[in-house]
């Protein structure tokens, strides 16, 4: 049953947006599983560059179906302003090709509220969410509270259940957080607007993708953020809210688990994190300037969704191993191999140390790394530009070794590598 899910192995941002573009060729269907417009996925196509945050990234291609799953939470302004984008850049969003599944649940503005209110409370302790509602929609979902998609079929009842919903949320406002409420009239009329314009996306998506696949139609399943941010088995509590990892993709599309063939796990080829947590293997002065870049490149390490600079540091091997493991990784794909071009040296976290002692697992999983410090491996460097490279045999030699390493204190094979943000800018190592 040929269901693919590409998984971010790190903190998010490693770069799937570009591999489920790759990827989506020879996919039917491109399926969001989780997250919501946390995410920011980007695709460059030519002149093109398209910032997705809640559409899959395989929508770009004109022969997919997009999907978005119950394990995904939606902002319908969100949603509703990047379809609008996509028709404008020429790219049919339609009814007819995007399904939204009836239990994906809702972000509302007093989600985004209580996201804001919440991380003001935390004060020092603040987790640096993106802002988006994330954490209060699945804290409603959990709490059997929320709002799915499903409920807009129903314009009147779906009124009367959103403007509950807002006073619920105003009482959490002023009595926990001394926070102005939100106005329930002028917010349920603009839920209403929004629920006119998707009902006719919403299905069951689960049925549909099961059929397609024992029809023998291909499934890609583009998991947002990463492992090391996934609520169980991330840097807790310095994490979202939603299951990036391989498992998200089943829960969060309704699908069995003898559907799937393989598991990508895109890593970059350093490491960085946006927000608050532990990270043992990151770099400051000059090194850190040098993998950020100053955004002057697209590329730079700034946040997508939110403009923030990203934290940097060396690949961290341990961190990888345990990605592997938790997500049942078939396969690697590193992206921005490029950016290592031109450093004196590079290196590769392979284990740490603690209390005078050296680690080379997590005995407690990652929420306990704060505070071990990096054993670094230090590997030859290469000068030269690697944008150009499109085969194995193109690349320099220390930055084949540099791959070979990886495989080898990974144990999977790196299956593809890219060397720069547009679609060619690929080597596939056969
Ligand atoms: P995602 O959230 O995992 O899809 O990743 P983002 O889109 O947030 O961030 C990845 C950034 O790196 C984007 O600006 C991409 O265009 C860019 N990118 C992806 N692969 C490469 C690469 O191989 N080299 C360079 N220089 N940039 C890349
Ligand atoms: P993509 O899909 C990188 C981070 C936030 C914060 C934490 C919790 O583009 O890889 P949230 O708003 O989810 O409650 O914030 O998670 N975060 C991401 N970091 N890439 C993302 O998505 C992220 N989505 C959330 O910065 O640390
Ligand atoms: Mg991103």
């Amino acid at each position: 049953m040929p269901l693919d899910i590409v998984i971010g192995a790190q903190w998010g941002d490693e770069g799937k947006g570009r591999f489920v573009d790759l990827l989506s060729v020879s996919a039917d269907y491109v399926a969001r599983y989780n997250g919501g417009d946390n995410a920011g996925h980007t695709v460059t196509v030519g002149k093109q560059t398209f910032k997705l945050h809640l559409i899959p990234s395989g929508i770009i291609h004109p022969h997919t179906t997009g999907i978005i799953g119950n394990g995904v939470v939606i902002n319908p302004a969100i949603l509703l302003s990047e379809i609008d984008e996509l028709s404008q850049a020429g790219i049919t969003a339609s009814p007819e090709r995007l399904h939204i599944s009836h239990a994906a649940h809702l972000i509302t503005p007093g989600h985004l509220a209580l996201d804001a209110a919440q991380e003001a409370a935390r004060g020092r302790g603040a987790i640096g969410t993106t802002l988006r509602g994330i954490g209060p929609a699945y804290t409603d979902k959990v709490a059997r509270s929320g709002l799915r998609s499903g409920q807009m079929m129903n314009l009147d009842k779906f009124a009367g259940d959103f403007e509950a919903h807002i006073l619920s949320v105003n009482q959490r406002l002023t009595s926990l957080h001394s926070a102005e409420p939100l106005d329930p009239e002028t917010t349920t009329r603009q839920y209403i607007e929004y629920a006119r314009r998707l009902k006719p996306y919403i299905r069951e998506v689960s049925r549909e993708l099961s059929e397609a696949l024992k029809n023998g139609k291909r499934v890609l399943a583009e998991g947002a953020q990463g492992t090391l941010l996934d609520l169980d088995h991330g840097t807790y509590p310095y994490v979202t809210s939603s299951s990036p990892t391989a498992a998200g993709a089943l829960l969060g599309l309704g699908l069995g688990i003898g559907s799937v063939e393989r598991v990508v796990g895109v890593t970059k080829a350093f490491q960085t994190r946006v927000g608050a947590g532990p990270f043992p293997s990151e770099v400051f002065g000059d090194t850190a300037l040098r993998l950020r870049g100053t955004g002057e490149h697209p590329w730079d390490e700034f946040g997508t969704t939110t403009g923030r600079p990203r934290r940097v540091g060396w690949l961290d091997i341990v961190l990888l191993r345990y990605a592997l493991r938790i997500n049942g990784i078939t396969e690697l794909a590193i992206t921005k191999l490029d950016i290592l071009s031109g450093l004196e040296q590079i290196k590769i976290c392979t284990g740490y140390r603690s209390a005078g002692q050296e680690l080379y697992d997590l005995p407690y999983g990652p929420g306990e790394i704060e505070a071990y410090s990096p054993v670094y491996e230090v590997l030859p460097a290469w000068q030269a530009d690697l944008r150009g490279c499109r085969n194995w045999e193109d690349l320099p030699g220390a930055a084949r070794r540099f791959i070979l390493r990886i495989e080898e204190l990974s144990g999977i094979p790196v299956r593809l590598i890219s060397v720069g943000p547009e679609r060619e800018q690929f080597v596939e190592v056969s």
